[in-house]
């Protein structure tokens, strides 16, 4: 017998061939856009170092709600920017059934009705005057147990308010029990819990902290995990999985592909990741620069982390990417 060279090229020969065996697709309804809704605006504006994502006004947000639909998203996750005055301690203006951030989840829910799956942060980060996740301690620590009760109050308004999906971001131990707890003793026994489970303190948050203009000062190592740490990534998910997340996440994705593989694997809950706000930055402003082609760095971006194990994608990409899907 001759000898004979096995030639995956064979596979690569044309665009139709590589279709057809392409191992990962990524369809638009796996896609999840999120946005900013900022109080006070009457216009749009533009986030520096996050170019091509804008601040909403409610009627702008509105609309953008209403291109989702129409571009086949999956859906759409609404972060709430309050008036500098309206911050506090507790975060209360995130709570306050008539704050703006849950009017604003209102006004999607009344604009898109259940066409598209509308998800709440249910974090404090967003509504409190010194900028962390939770409420601090006499020693100005984050106070776990003293939060989950903030964050409690907040899912259930932000049900209230319209959100389909709540989705607590603050790494707070016990948070997804103690929000389902409070969720069903609220009757809101449909809506769903995305938990950001396997979350870490990652540099590559920059740009999200201007687009909802934080009042951090310091970092938030005590309650988002280490990038070191893969293993305990395992852990938190399957920890939320236990307290009764319906989806669990993990965030950022692009550098935490192996912790995303891993909890795919495990996972007996659907599985989301977060290609962040610095994510995003970096391949935007590399492509303004022309140093790299910002379609396709967008979509193998994308597709990488699908083929990691996402099952959904929440990206600043999303709708673009949706249409060069068509
Ligand atoms: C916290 C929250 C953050 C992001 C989503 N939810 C910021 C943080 O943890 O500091 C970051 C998302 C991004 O960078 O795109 N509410």
């Amino acid at each position: 017998m001759s000898e004979i060279i096995r030639r995956p090229r064979r596979l690569r020969t044309t665009a139709a061939i590589r279709r057809l065996v392409a191992e990962t697709r990524v369809h638009p309804s796996q896609l999840i856009l999120p946005v900013f809704v900022a109080d006070g605006l009457t216009e749009p504006r533009p986030i520096s170092s996050l170019p091509g994502v804008v601040q909403h006004s409610l009627d702008s947000l509105r609309a953008e709600a209403v291109g989702a639909v129409e571009a086949g998203l999956g859906g759409i996750a609404v972060f709430g920017v309050p008036l500098d005055a309206d911050k506090d301690a507790l975060g209360s203006a995130g709570i306050a059934a008539d704050g703006f951030a849950n009017q604003a989840l209102a006004a999607v829910r009344a604009e898109v009705g259940d066409e598209l799956v509308i998800i709440a942060d249910t974090c404090l980060d967003e509504f409190t005057d010194h900028g962390h996740c939770g409420v601090l301690d006499d020693r100005g620590r984050v106070d776990n147990d003293a939060t989950l009760g903030q964050y409690q109050e907040l899912a259930v308004a932000q049900a209230q308010a319209g959100a389909h999906f709540v989705a607590p971001s603050g790494m707070m131990d016990g948070q997804v029990m103690a929000i389902r707890d409070a969720l069903d003793e609220a009757g809101f026994i449909d809506t769903g819990i995305l938990a950001y489970s396997a979350k870490y303190a990652s540099a590559f948050y920059g740009p999200f902290r201007e687009a909802v203009g934080s009042s951090l000062v310091g970092n938030r190592r005590t309650y988002q995990q280490d990038p070191a740490n893969r293993r305990e990534g395992r852990l938190e998910a399957s920890l939320d999985e236990f307290e009764g997340a319906d989806i669990v996440m993990v965030k950022p994705a692009g550098h935490y592909l192996d912790v995303l593989a891993e909890i795919a694997a495990a996972s007996q809950v659907p599985v989301a990741a977060y290609q962040v706000s610095g994510e995003y930055a970096m391949i935007a402003a590399a492509a303004e620069r022309g140093w790299i082609d910002r379609q396709a760095a967008l979509s193998e971006a994308i597709t990488c982390i699908v083929r990691a194990g996402a099952d959904m994608v929440l990206t600043y990409a999303a709708l673009e990417v949706a249409e060069w899907l068509r």
